[in-house]
């Protein structure tokens, strides 16, 4: 393969200044690059605006948070009247109307016919503690399982759930003992070298079986370990820091049947796929699967920090079952907060009123030119997604499937950070996701001519990548 000549984008001086104060005081573990080196100023709906003035296209949106767009007028209202009133009081201790507004508002658009409680937290990683607490605390048993290429966040019991990339997890054992990260479906490169629907062979109760699960069954479940043992399955309905991974139909409905049938508690990880950005409100809505606990973060509140575990009551509540925590059991000082759940409640509004459906449209439009590149260019192998939540791999050789190797530049670049670079100094923000794949993410208020936007800056791209590498 050809080096690709590459040049990281040029900064501003007014950049350059911040960029240099922020390297004297910041952690070193960000995961900042010099290929995006984006200093903020303002941003408004779908675009940014940088320090000397600049603008981007966003189609990163702070890593799926602002659905509603940047400083969406409603939450900003919403956020001042609340502000005028109450800013702090603690939610896991006191009463106060946004917070139960929004439970309340939780509890109806969440799958699941039944009764349910909501925990509040402050992050993604913080439900997914919520969740490992539940799950523990309920069934009593200590094992739970996992999937290969997850993400779930950088607490002990995020890192632990994880299985993305080895640097998440490196150096910090011991993790959570008695976790068991088993494949997801990622259909594009089979770890089985399977290809789908022929790699339905089987079936479990009644429910077809991916052969990829059948693994869970036959060998983890058989011949590792009891399924008596096991408390939780965690799952991402659609794999978001894995690579915008969409699993086959059947996948969802399998692990519901398997859940049910050995008594073990199934929770859904949409803290990424949630909220409207695929299309539905939940990600399993596509399938009509309903976890057990749903975790939610991210979009809820335009970029405050909320994050909310909504269960079956049961599981959260000691009045309907012994085994659910009892008072005292979890808590947390900011969670709920009042500033932020009124934020969230504008949100949600926004985003059940259009953005949805907007979602779904433009999703459909833009991945359907993300596709037509596809098959104009030799670099792109697979696009997936749904609504606005889609990912495109980049593959060397697209009959192959050979992957890009490590690094295609002289300075030792992966062929991510040379395409989202490029991008971005065309004026798009796009971010990579897993191994080799470009995700686009961007708020669900965007219109058609952003997308028409985005595309044409990424085919640009994509046609000078190639023209270097032939
Ligand atoms: C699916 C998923 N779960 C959990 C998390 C962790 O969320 P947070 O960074 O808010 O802790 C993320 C963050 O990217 C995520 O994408």
């Amino acid at each position: 393969m050809k080096q690709i000549q590459y040049s990281s984008p040029e900064i501003s001086k007014e950049a350059q200044k911040l960029i240099d104060r922020d390297k004297k005081v910041m952690f070193g573990a960000h995961t900042r690059t010099r290929e995006i080196p984006l200093v903020v100023d303002r941003a408004e709906g779908a675009r940014v605006t940088d320090v000397s003035g600049k603008s981007y296209l966003d189609f990163g949106a702070g890593f799926a948070v602002v659905g509603t767009g940047h400083c969406h007028p409603d939450v900003i209202k919403a956020v001042n009247d609340q502000l005028q009133k109450l800013i702090h009081i603690s939610g896991s201790d006191f009463y106060y109307e946004p917070q139960i507004a929004l439970a309340e508002k939780l509890i109806e658009i969440t799958p699941g016919a039944f009764d349910k409680r909501v925990c509040f937290g402050s992050s993604g990683a913080e439900a997914v503690e919520a969740t490992l607490k539940i799950a523990r605390h309920f069934r009593r048993r200590p094992r739970m399982i996992s999937f290969i290429g997850a993400f779930h966040g950088r607490t002990f019991a995020g890192m632990t759930m994880s299985g993305s990339k080895k640097i998440q997890r490196g150096h910090f054992s011991a993790l959570i003992p008695e976790v068991y990260h088993v494949p997801f479906p990622y259909c594009y490169q089979c770890v089985f070298d399977k290809t789908y629907p022929a790699c339905i062979k089987k079936e479990f109760k009644g429910v077809p079986l991916l052969h990829c699960v059948s693994y869970l069954t036959d060998v983890i479940l058989e011949r590792l370990i009891d399924p008596d043992d096991v408390a939780l399955i965690l799952v991402e309905p659609i794999q978001g820091e894995g690579g915008y991974i969409v699993p086959p139909k059947e996948f969802l409905p399998a692990l519901r049947k398997i859940a049910d049938t050995f008594n073990i508690i199934l929770a859904f990880d949409e803290i990424q796929c949630g909220l409207g950005r695929t299309g539905k409100w939940f990600a399993c809505d596509h399938v009509n699967v309903a976890p057990d606990i749903m975790l939610i973060a991210k979009a809820i509140a335009s970029g405050f920090p909320m994050s909310a575990t909504v269960a079956k009551d049961e599981l959260m509540d000691p009045d309907v079952n012994a085994r659910a925590w009892r008072p005292g059991a979890h808590g947390s000082t900011f969670g709920g907060n009042p500033v932020i759940a009124a934020a969230a409640l504008a949100s949600l509004k926004i985003i059940g009123q259009k953005l949805i459906s907007n979602a779904a449209k433009i999703g459909e439009f833009l991945k359907q030119g993300l596709t037509e590149i596809m098959n104009r260019h030799k670099i792109i192998g697979d696009v997936r997604g749904k609504g606005l939540m889609i990912g495109a791999e980049l593959v060397l050789d697209k009959k192959t499937k050979q992957p890009f190797p490590q690094s295609v530049t002289k300075d030792g670049k992966n062929i991510k950070e040379v395409i989202t670079g490029e991008c971005f100094k065309c004026g798009l923000i796009l971010y990579g996701a897993g191994p080799c794949s470009l995700r686009m993410s961007p708020p669900l208020m965007i219109t058609k001519d952003d997308a028409i936007e985005a595309l044409r800056i990424l085919e640009e791209v994509i046609t000078r990548v190639e023209t270097q590498l032939s």
